[in-house]
């Protein structure tokens, strides 16, 4: 029998505390009504002072290990997908690491922004296939909202902070992960990107006067962008494997305009019920939108044993990535 790797426990975990679009009508030239249309999003949650991104990460791998029903001993490797990890060194998964007591796992962080987590999928996919490792927690933590410029209507709308993990396990049976695409053009990196803080332009107090430390986008251009790409992954990823998108039960995109998320369905003329939305409540968490959608779709009965399910997604570098399960 050929070794595949499945999904087997997920979970998430987002901060207490609600920015409303109201709330944000109070911080920078914007309404309601403008991010409700343009967006899809009415809320994001903000991490607390004290919480970093491997504090959201561990309370989301506490409830996705608690549903696989496995213990932090038992797990080979962590990948931790993320672009606001809690330092530069050591990874944000090392912190995961100790804080879990997972003694036997290797562990690293990947940065694929919005894309990370489908990458850090893929990631988990082959160290199974190669034989290497059997148990993966794979993780998407953001605290976006240290990075996001708060005097910059057209950012600080958009982001949102949270965490979400799966535990990737080696199986012979015929369920799991079937393939996984992934894809980059690096000549577009001026479409979404954080230029402080980096070996290019290290901080300095000319960096904080100038507000380098913060995520700069152009929106429209990269709304585009967004649209085109994601329509033609997706059909390539069904035609793959020689399925049509009337197979789908699901297709979680990741959450960063409801209006690319409705064009995508829209290719595939799948109806709105087939497709997960939670931009509305967290806004784009980034690496964590996925896991988080996932985790709630599995919580709510949306997704049941033997479903398939597309995973896309579509961000900085630019990456984009889609993975094909069958639940
Ligand atoms: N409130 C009110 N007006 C705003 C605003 C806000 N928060 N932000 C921008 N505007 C204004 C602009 O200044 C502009 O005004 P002008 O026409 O007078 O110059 C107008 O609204 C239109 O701006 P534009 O950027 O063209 O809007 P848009 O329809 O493209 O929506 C985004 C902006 C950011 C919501 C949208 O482009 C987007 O979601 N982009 C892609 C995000 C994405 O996929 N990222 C990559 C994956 S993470």
């Amino acid at each position: 029998m050929k070794l595949r790797s499945r999904i087997t426990g997920t979970g998430s975990y987002a901060p207490k505390k609600v920015l409303t679009n109201y709330d944000l009508e109070k911080m920078v030239d914007t309404t309601d009504e403008w991010i409700t249309e343009r967006t899809g999003i009415k809320e994001r949650r903000i991490a607390s002072d004290s919480e970093a991104a491997s504090d959201l990460a561990v309370q989301a791998s506490k409830k996705a290990l608690e549903s696989a029903g496995i213990r932090p001993r038992k797990i080979d490797m962590i990948v931790t997908a993320t672009v606001s990890g809690d330092m530069p060194v050591p990874s944000t998964a090392s912190f995961v690491q100790s804080k879990l007591g997972a003694r036997n796992a290797a562990a690293f962080d990947l940065n694929a922004a919005c894309s990370g987590f489908l990458y850090g999928l893929a990631v988990a996919d082959s160290f199974i296939k190669a034989g290497m490792f059997k148990t993966i927690l794979l993780i998407g933590a953001e605290v976006l909202s240290r990075f996001t410029d708060w005097e910059d209507r057209s950012t600080c709308i958009l982001f949102g902070d949270a965490a979400g993990a799966v535990i990737v396990e080696a199986t012979e049976v015929d369920r799991g992960i079937m393939s996984t695409h992934l894809y980059s053009n690096g000549s577009m990196w001026d479409l979404l990107y954080l230029p402080g803080g980096g070996s290019k332009h290290p901080a300095s107090k000319e960096s904080i006067d100038n507000r380098v430390h913060y995520i700069k986008m152009k929106g429209n251009e990269t709304f585009k962008v967004a649209v085109r790409t994601l329509e033609k992954l997706v059909v390539e990823t069904l035609k793959a494997n020689k399925m049509k998108p009337s197979d789908l039960s699901l297709l979680i995109p990741h959450q960063a305009n409801l209006r690319i998320i409705q064009a995508t369905a829209k290719r595939l003329k799948l109806p709105m019920d087939r497709v997960v939305v939670n931009l509305d409540k967290y806004g784009n968490t980034s690496a964590a939108s996925i896991p988080m959608a996932l985790d709630g779709a599995v919580r709510t009965g949306r997704l049941r044993k033997n479903d398939y399910v597309l995973l896309e997604a579509f961000g900085g570098g630019l990456t984009w990535a889609s993975v094909l399960m069958k639940w």
